[in-house]
Order: C-alpha cells, then structure tokens, then sequence
C-alpha cells in the first residue's frame, strides 16, 4: 500500500527478530565477487533471513481487477516543479513501455509486474503512456495535505474550467506529486508515497490514484535512500543520484513502487498478502529497499555504477537517461527480482 520508510522496517526487524518483509536469496556464485555488509558470504548463506522467504510470504488474488488494458498516467504537479524535474519523471514514466532500451532497462523492470494477471488469466498490460499533466503551482489546498485533501486536488484536477484533465475510468491513473514546501500525512514518519481510489462523494467517480513527495530538505535519508542517508549510520556514504537530483531520483523508485502496485491491486480487492485488507502487503511492499543482487536490510544490493559521474542506477531509460528503482515480487521466483539481477 504506501511506500513506508525503509529504515523503520529495518529496526522492527532488528529490535524485535520478526519477520523483514524484503529480501531474496543469495545466489552463492555471485556472493564471491562482493563484500555485503561485512558478511562473509557463508555467515549469509547460513543464514535463514536470506533465503527460502517463500515460506513466510502468501501474496494472494482477491478476485478483482488489475490494469490490463492501457495504462495512461496524469501528474498532477502540486507546488513548485523545475522542468528539469518534471522531465526526470515523465522521461521514466515513458521509458516504462519502451522496449527498444538496451537492458537492463525500465522496460523490463515492468515485465515481472506483468506476470501478475486477473481472473480471465489477462496480464497487466504491457502499455503505460504519459497522458495529460496539470500543474497546481497555486497550492489549492495549502501547503499541508492529508489523504482525504489529495482527493479534492484530484477533483480539481477534472473538474478545472481551463484543460481539465479527463476522466478515465479505463486504465487511468492519478498521480499527485508533491514538491519539497508541501507537508502530507505521514509524509517522512512513516510513509514516502501511498495509492488508493477516489471516493465518488469527494471526486465523483472511483479512479485509482497515488501520491508521491519530494523529500528534499525534510527526509531525503527516509525517503531519497540510498542518495541521502541517515547521519546516525555513520559509517553509510550516500550515493550519487543518476540524475543529479537527489529528492527527484529518489521520487523516481517511489513512483514505480506506486504505479506497480495500482497496476496489480487498484481497488485494493487484487494482489496483496496479509489478512487485513486496511494494511495489505503489496507485490512492491515486499521488495522495498532491494534495487539488486544480495539486497536486504539497509543494502542496497548490486547497483550499476555510471562510468561517467560515478552515480548508482540499476536501470537504462530512454534517451540515455538512468534510473534507481527498487525491484517487484516474482510470483513464481518467489522473491524479488529485476533485470539488473547477476544470476540471470
Ligand atoms: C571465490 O572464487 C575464487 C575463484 O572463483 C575461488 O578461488 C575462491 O575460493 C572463492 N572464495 C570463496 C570464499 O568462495
Ligand atoms: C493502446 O496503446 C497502444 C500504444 O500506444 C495503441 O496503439 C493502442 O491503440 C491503444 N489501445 C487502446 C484500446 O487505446
Ligand atoms: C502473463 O502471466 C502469466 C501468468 O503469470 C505468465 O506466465 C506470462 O509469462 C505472462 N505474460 C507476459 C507477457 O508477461
């Protein structure tokens, strides 16, 4: 459901021994080549935390609706957007479709979210398009928004006198992003971005929307992890945003965690583990955190590293662009997985 804060997960799995939600085997050839932690690779493949997390996991099919026809997504810019950061976000958002990108690349990052299908056996559809964007630079609903006011952002959104944006009840998304001035609900204690419907009392129809915020100058160690990190970690380096805006960049894997999700669970009644329907775990819930091979905890993983600047990414855009995106739950894996991953 939201994207909750790696690091609060992180400690309940340290302080109480239960369960992480986000790890995946270590496949032992690969082990050899990295040092991970300061473990060595037999401490990790001792270790039951890393492996065989099948058992513990039951991502289950509620019998409703995933996104199986075309997918047009409608940013919403809530605050103050530079184009620089507008064309980050729309340059992933189009890259997801974009098979013509070498590899590994965002592309194929979304072919395991379309191994998730509906009843009728459908897959999640292969086409996510950039649809009409709004700008709402006035701060309509202030510079303070809870989960019930990002819905009147939306219902100005199509219901504005000057280029509405359309009402799309066929595969369309909402996508309110929020710039760095504006405080959301939860926004960095426990949440970087969350999805869910609008109600048809507030917005007047049932559309599957998300919220993301830029985290810079309030929680980019939160919510921009790994380009920012926590100083209490002092021994953790930040790495270099691939496109050399840490809360952007950070925003990037927090918008593909949520557009993942909505493909695969829109009306909260698809693809998600867990007993209560208020708290599902989602196909990107259990992954969170993992942008490559050996990652958990506060890992990482492998990450590809840019020749040039010297950035992380683990993924190839269009246009020569790069992306840090974390990976999706494989159904049939059972574990997390993306393109980047070194035992493919
Ligand atoms: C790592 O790999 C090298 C060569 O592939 C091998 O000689 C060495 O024993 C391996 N080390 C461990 C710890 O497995
Ligand atoms: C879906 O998107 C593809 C590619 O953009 C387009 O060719 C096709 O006509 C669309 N289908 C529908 C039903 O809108
Ligand atoms: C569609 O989903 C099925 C079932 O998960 C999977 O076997 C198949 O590879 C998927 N097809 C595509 C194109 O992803």
């Amino acid at each position: 459901m939201a994207t909750v804060v790696l690091f609060l997960s992180l400690s309940i799995f340290l302080l109480t021994g239960s369960i992480a939600e986000a790890w995946r085997p270590w496949p032992s050839t690969a082990l050899n080549t990295t040092g991970i932690s300061g473990l060595s690779p037999a401490e990790l493949g001792s270790s039951k935390k890393f492996e065989g997390s099948s058992e513990f996991v039951k991502l289950l099919y509620h019998m409703g609706p995933v996104l199986t026809s075309n997918v047009t997504v409608h940013p919403i810019w809530y605050g103050q957007w530079a184009p620089e950061q507008k064309r980050i976000l729309r340059t992933f958002l189009r890259s997801i479709s974009d098979s013509s990108v070498r590899g590994p690349s965002v592309a194929s990052w979304w072919k395991t979210v379309r191994l998730y299908t509906d009843q009728t056996g459908s897959n999640i559809s292969a086409n996510v398009i950039l649809g009409e964007e709004k700008n709402d630079r006035g701060l309509s609903h202030g510079t303070s928004l809870t989960r019930l006011s990002i819905q009147s952002v939306i219902k100005d959104a199509i219901t504005a006198s000057t280029k509405p944006l359309p009402i799309n009840t066929r595969g369309g998304l909402y996508l309110v992003l929020t710039s760095p001035e504006v405080a959301v609900e939860n926004f960095c204690g426990q949440v970087c971005g969350f999805h869910y419907f609008t109600y048809p009392s507030i917005v007047g129809y049932t559309l599957p929307y998300a919220w993301v915020g830029n985290s810079h100058g309030r929680c980019p160690e939160v919510c921009a992890y790994p380009f920012a990190v926590p100083s209490y970690i002092p021994s953790a380096k930040a790495e270099m945003p691939p496109n050399g805006d840490v809360g952007v960049d950070g925003m990037v894997s927090v918008v593909a965690h949520e557009l993942a999700e909505m493909a695969s669970n829109p009306l909260v009644n698809a693809w998600y583990a867990g007993g209560d329907p208020s708290f599902p775990t989602e196909i990107a819930d259990l992954c969170e955190g993992i942008y490559g091979t050996g990652g958990g905890g506060a890992y990482t993983g492998q990450l590809l590293v840019d020749g040039q600047s010297g950035a992380a990414y683990n993924l190839n855009g269009v246009g020569g662009r790069k992306f840090l995106v974390q990976w999706i739950w494989n159904p049939y894996l059972n574990y997390c997985s993306g393109p980047n991953a070194l035992d493919r």
